[in-house]
């Protein structure tokens, strides 16, 4: 089986976020499957500076405006075909603004050229190659979806995978005479939306199946408080929305292996966790303590509830707490741990900006993962924590529901807690979970049995690969030994 992945980032290359780490992951987990992915990706520079090996395996004159071509070819383990628009994706910045951190103004159009290319190599651009299924992702390749739906092709499957609900790329109705949509798709059966165009409503209206990261999710979106406008389309066919909750990648991340530990470690050797957290305590200037080490890290938005988390700096850190923030976003919130920290020298530390490794470190040191979002369509980094023997503390709402068991009563004596969860995301429920998770932490033999038992759960790709070559299956009338 042969399926085109669409996706705007895609790690190790580029990465913003979560997205990244599914698109690089799901290839490897598929090919355990029987389906060979590829990846069509934006030619950023990043991206093009990798395919020096790759092959032309089509041209543009007029790509939207702009000249171009496809390139293919392996690496890092994946099979990509880049989009090569210079004017269109050699610039910097990241994958969506520039480097003063503003959208650019013709997202529109980059991404529409993403989606378009996509759906052609769907019909055969390039010659021994023929996609049966075109997976898209994120709002960045909504248009997917559309592109098929009112394109020649009877056969052509499309599968939209929505990682959050809060980006939904909507714009002008101006841009429709430029999308090489027929006029009638600009209805509401195709990409209108409240009388503008509407990326990712196109691929939640047009696709044949819907998929979203957690079952949790899956449900919340059809909500008004969780759909985001989106609500009511996804109760109408609610029959083809699937969840599917994302895995992680256990090689990248695998705290016996990891180079960007100072020293490695596993079940058995929990305790030289230790030596992380020292590391982490200079990284971070923090003094010694004995009260729990707690960390984020993440982009410092609204969703991500940081705000929540900056209001509960001085109680957290009452009777040794220490917090170590790796992250950047609103200003605001920088600014509110910011002056934590300066409230508390040694006991709250903040790093701003993205750092892969730094991040790495945090998991296998820090004592507790805090994750209190507002709105966590899956959410990656409570995994990562679980594999690293770091107890997550999270809010209980989408993928952070379905992944960390709660250390209520029932579970601690079934022991089967691997974290704390906290309900609804305030501030006071968030600070009555800080001080539950210390009361555990003083615990340091059944504290020590939580970090095992997160660390040897399944967080793998497996099953949802499965899921997801099973739905793929069924849209092309094939048979799977899928039982689910
Ligand atoms: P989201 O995609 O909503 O940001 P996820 O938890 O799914 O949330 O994924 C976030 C990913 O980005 C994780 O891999 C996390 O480790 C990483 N990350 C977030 N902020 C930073 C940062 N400042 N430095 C390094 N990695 C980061
Ligand atoms: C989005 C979501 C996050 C999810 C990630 C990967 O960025 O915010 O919850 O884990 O996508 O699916």
């Amino acid at each position: 089986m042969e399926v085109l992945s669409v996706a705007s980032e895609i790690y190790p290359l580029i990465k913003t976020g979560g997205l990244a780490d599914v698109a690089g992951a799901l290839p490897a987990a598929l090919g355990e499957c029987g389906v060979k992915m590829r990846t069509l990706v934006p030619g950023y520079p990043a991206i093009t500076a990798q395919m020096s090996g790759g092959r032309d395996v089509a041209h543009f004159r007029d790509l939207f405006g702009a000249k171009g071509r496809l390139v293919a070819g392996r690496v890092s383990g994946l099979d990509l075909i880049v989009l090569d628009v210079p004017a269109l994706y050699d610039r910097p910045g990241n994958p969506y603004t520039g480097p003063e951190g503003w959208d650019w103004p013709d997202n529109w159009r980059r991404f529409a050229a993403l989606s378009w290319v996509a759906s052609e190599l769907g019909l055969g651009l390039v010659e021994g190659y023929r996609p049966q299924v075109i997976h898209a992702h994120d709002w960045q390749a909504g248009l997917v979806p559309a592109y098929v739906k009112f394109g020649p092709s009877q056969t052509l499957k499309t599968v939209m995978t929505v990682h959050n609900m809060a980006f939904q790329g909507t714009f002008g109705a101006d841009i429709f005479g430029e999308l090489r949509l027929p006029s009638h798709a600009f209805s509401v059966h195709g990409v209108e939306y409240y009388g503008g165009v509407g990326y990712l409503k196109a691929g939640v209206e047009c696709a044949d199946f819907v998929t979203t990261v957690s079952p949790s999710y899956a449900a919340e979106i059809r909500t008004p408080a969780f759909g985001m406008g989106l609500d009511g389309l996804l109760n109408n066919r609610s029959d083809t929305v699937f969840g599917v909750l994302n895995g992680i990648d256990t090689e990248a991340w695998n705290p016996a292996t990891d180079t960007a530990l100072v020293q490695t470690f596993s079940t058995s050797t929990i305790q030289n966790r230790r030596v992380n957290k020292q590391a982490l305590r200079e990284a971070f200037g923090l003094d010694d303590s004995r009260g729990p080490l707690f960390a984020v890290v993440s982009r410092l938005t609204w969703q991500k509830g940081i705000d929540l988390l900056a209001a509960n700096i001085d109680m957290l850190v009452a009777d040794g707490g220490q917090l170590a923030v790796l992250g950047s976003g609103e200003a605001e919130l920088e600014n509110a741990i910011r002056n934590g920290a300066q409230r508390h020298p040694g006991k709250v530390g903040l790093v701003t900006g993205y750092n892969e490794g730094l991040s790495h470190l945090i998991q296998g040191g820090a004592d507790v993962m805090v994750v209190p979002s507002r709105f966590e369509p899956c959410g990656l980094t409570q995994m990562y924590a679980l594999r690293y023997g770091c107890i997550p503390l999270v809010s209980r709402v989408g993928g952070l529901n379905d992944t960390v068991i709660d250390a209520n009563v029932a579970a601690v004596q079934a022991e089967v807690a691997t974290g704390v969860q906290f309900a609804p995301p305030t501030e006071a429920a968030l600070a009555d979970a800080i001080r539950r998770t210390k009361a555990l932490y003083a615990d340091e033999k059944s504290w020590k049995k939580m970090q095992r038992r997160g660390m040897k759960s399944d967080l793998s790709w497996q099953l949802s690969a499965r899921r997801y070559a099973g739905l793929y299956a069924s849209l092309i009338g094939l048979e799977t030994d899928d039982s689910e």
